[in-house]
């Protein structure tokens, strides 16, 4: 397999589902980031240089161009209607069956479980679905809430990356967390 499954929508719990980003949440997405500025640019590195709607259009496009190859995807997350954060994949690596995921939200979706359930939702897909061997998250060595969703979701810390990722300012090193799929070790490992 080197494309990624039928991806339509996540049902993450009772009002919460997670589902590709498309360009119109372009004006949704644009607010939560402005509204959470410096809570996002703290860790992520993608959202400083992302200040207008058309800047955050043209990041959507990219998910989306990446989604139809097979490279990855951002769902964005909504919970009871409100657009919350996203989940992303990074990056599919087909040869050898792996990929890597992170996670955002919005200061008032915190502390509810969205993102370690739309993690785990993900992982589920990427395993399941997608048939993917070994997922990765990057987190940076002191963001707490950030390596809290990666233990939570039974990722295993493997060691650090140091000044792995420019973000804003500053170089961050970066802890790096993987899980395994599980159903590889019985059913052994596909052509
Ligand atoms: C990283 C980030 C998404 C984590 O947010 P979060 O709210 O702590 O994570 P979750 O949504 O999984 O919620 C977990 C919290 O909710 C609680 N919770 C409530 N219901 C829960 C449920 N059903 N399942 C899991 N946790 C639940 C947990 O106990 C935990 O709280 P605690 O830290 O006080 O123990 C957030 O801090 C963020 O967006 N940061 C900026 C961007 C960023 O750093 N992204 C990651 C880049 S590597």
């Amino acid at each position: 397999m080197t494309t990624i499954p039928e991806l339509a929508e996540l049902a993450i719990r009772p009002g919460v589902i997670a589902r590709p980003l498309t360009l119109s949440d372009a004006p949704a997405m644009h607010a939560l980031i402005v509204e959470n500025r410096a809570h996002l640019d703290r860790w992520l590195r993608w959202s400083g240089p992302l200040l207008s709607e058309d800047d955050v259009s043209g990041f959507i496009a990219m998910f989306e161009d990446k989604q139809r190859e097979g490279k990855g995807f951002h769902l964005g997350i909504w919970m009871d209607g409100a657009f919350a954060g996203g989940v992303v994949c990074w990056r599919t690596d087909w040869q050898n069956r792996n990929a890597e995921i992170g996670y955002w939200l919005g200061r008032n979706f915190l502390k509810r479980g969205l993102a370690t359930e739309a993690s785990l939702a993900v992982t589920s897909f990427l395993f399941d679905n997608a048939r993917l061997h070994r997922l990765e998250m990057q987190c940076g060595v002191e963001n707490r809430a950030s390596r809290a969703v990666a233990e939570r979701c039974g990722f295993v810390e493997e060691g650090i990356r140091r000044d792995s990722h420019w973000i804003t300012n500053r170089f961050v090193d970066h802890v790096v967390y993987a899980r395994l799929n599980p159903a590889d070790a019985q059913r052994g490992y596909p052509d």
